[in-house]
C-alpha cells in the first residue's frame, strides 16, 4: 500500500522545473487533494494548471524574498506537507577568487531560505499535525571539489535539518531530509553529473515511500544510496 494523499495539500517550492516539478506530478497523479506550486514567476506554472486543472494552485514564492514566503504561508493555511525544494547550484572550487561570494549567494537561498521556510510554515503545519520536507543532497555528506561550496551549503542545511526534527516534534510536525544523487534536471547539467543521473521522479516516488514509514533521513537514488549504506551505521547511532 502507498501513502494515502487523497486528503492531502502540499506545498513544494521551486516547482515549475527539475524535482520540484516531478514531484508536483508525482503527487497530483497519486492523487494528492490539491498542490500549492511555489514559484517564482506565477506563469511558469501555467503548464502544470494547464495539465492538472485546478488542483494545482500557483503561488510566488522567492527563497530571497521574506515577504513572499510570509504571504504564501498566509494564503496556504490548510497544508498538510511543506516541500522546501528550491535551491541554486553554481560550479566553484574553495581556492576560486569568487568562493566567498557563491558561498554568500547559495547560502542565502539554500540555507536561509530553509530557515525562513521553516519559521513561516510551522504555525500552519502545527495545526495539521504535518510534515516539513527539505530537499537536501547526498553532496552534503560527500562531494568534489567542483561542487564543494554548493555542498557545504547543504551540508549546513542537513545540520538544520536535525535541529528542526527536534523542535518540530515538539509542535506535533515531522521532518524529513531528502538526499538525491544525480537526478536528471537543469541543475546536474549545470553541475556536470547528468551522465549518471537518474530520472527525478525517482525522489518524488523515495519521498512517498518514506512518508510510509517513520525514518527522518533518506537517500534518493542509487548514487545516494551507496552512500547512504555507508553512512547507516552512523545515523543509527547519532541521527535517527
Ligand atoms: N538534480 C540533482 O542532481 C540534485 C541532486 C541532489 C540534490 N538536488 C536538490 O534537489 C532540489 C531541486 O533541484 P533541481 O535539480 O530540480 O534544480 P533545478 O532544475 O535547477 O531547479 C531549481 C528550482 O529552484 C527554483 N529556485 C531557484 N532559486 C529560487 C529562489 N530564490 N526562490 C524560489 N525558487 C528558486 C527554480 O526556479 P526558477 O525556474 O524560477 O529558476 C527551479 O524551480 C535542490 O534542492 C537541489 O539542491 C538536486
Amino acid at each position: 500500500m502507498s501513502y494515502d494523499l487523497t486528503d492531502k495539500t502540499i506545498l513544494v517550492t521551486g516547482a515549475n522545473r527539475g524535482i520540484g516539478k516531478a514531484i508536483v506530478e508525482t503527487f497530483l497523479e497519486r492523487g494528492a487533494r490539491k498542490v500549492y506550486a511555489g514559484v517564482r514567476k506565477l506563469d511558469s506554472a501555467l503548464a502544470l494548471f494547464e495539465r492538472h486543472g485546478d488542483r494545482v494552485q500557483a503561488v510566488h514564492l522567492d527563497l530571497l524574498d521574506l515577504a513572499s514566503i510570509g504571504a504564501a504561508a498566509i494564503a496556504t493555511k490548510d497544508v498538510d506537507i511543506v516541500i522546501n525544494n528550491a535551491a541554486i547550484l553554481e560550479n566553484c572550487s574553495p581556492l576560486d577568487e569568487h568562493a566567498v561570494d557563491l558561498w554568500r549567494e547559495q547560502s542565502q537561498v539554500n540555507v536561509e531560505g530553509l530557515l525562513h521556510m521553516a519559521r513561516a510554515f510551522a504555525p500552519n503545519l502545527q495545526s495539521k499535525r504535518g510534515t516539513f520536507i527539505q530537499i537536501n543532497s547526498s553532496a552534503a555528506m560527500r562531494c568534489s571539489a567542483r561542487f564543494s561550496i554548493y555542498a557545504a551549503t547543504k551540508a549546513a542545511a542537513y545540520l538544520i535539518c536535525q535541529g528542526l526534527k527536534e523542535e518540530l516534534a515538539h509542535a506535533g510536525i515531522r521532518m524529513l531530509s531528502i538526499h538525491p544523487g544525480p537526478m536528471r534536471t537543469d541543475m546536474a547539467v549545470k553541475a556536470k553529473i547528468d551522465d549518471m543521473a537518474e530520472p527525478p521522479e525517482t525522489v518524488a516516488e523515495d519521498i512517498l515511500q518514506a512518508l510510509e514509514g517513520e525514518q527522518f533521513l533518506v537517500f534518493s537514488g542509487s548514487v545516494a544510496r551507496a552512500v547512504g549504506e555507508a553512512y547507516a551505521e552512523f545515523a543509527k547511532a547519532y541521527i535517527e
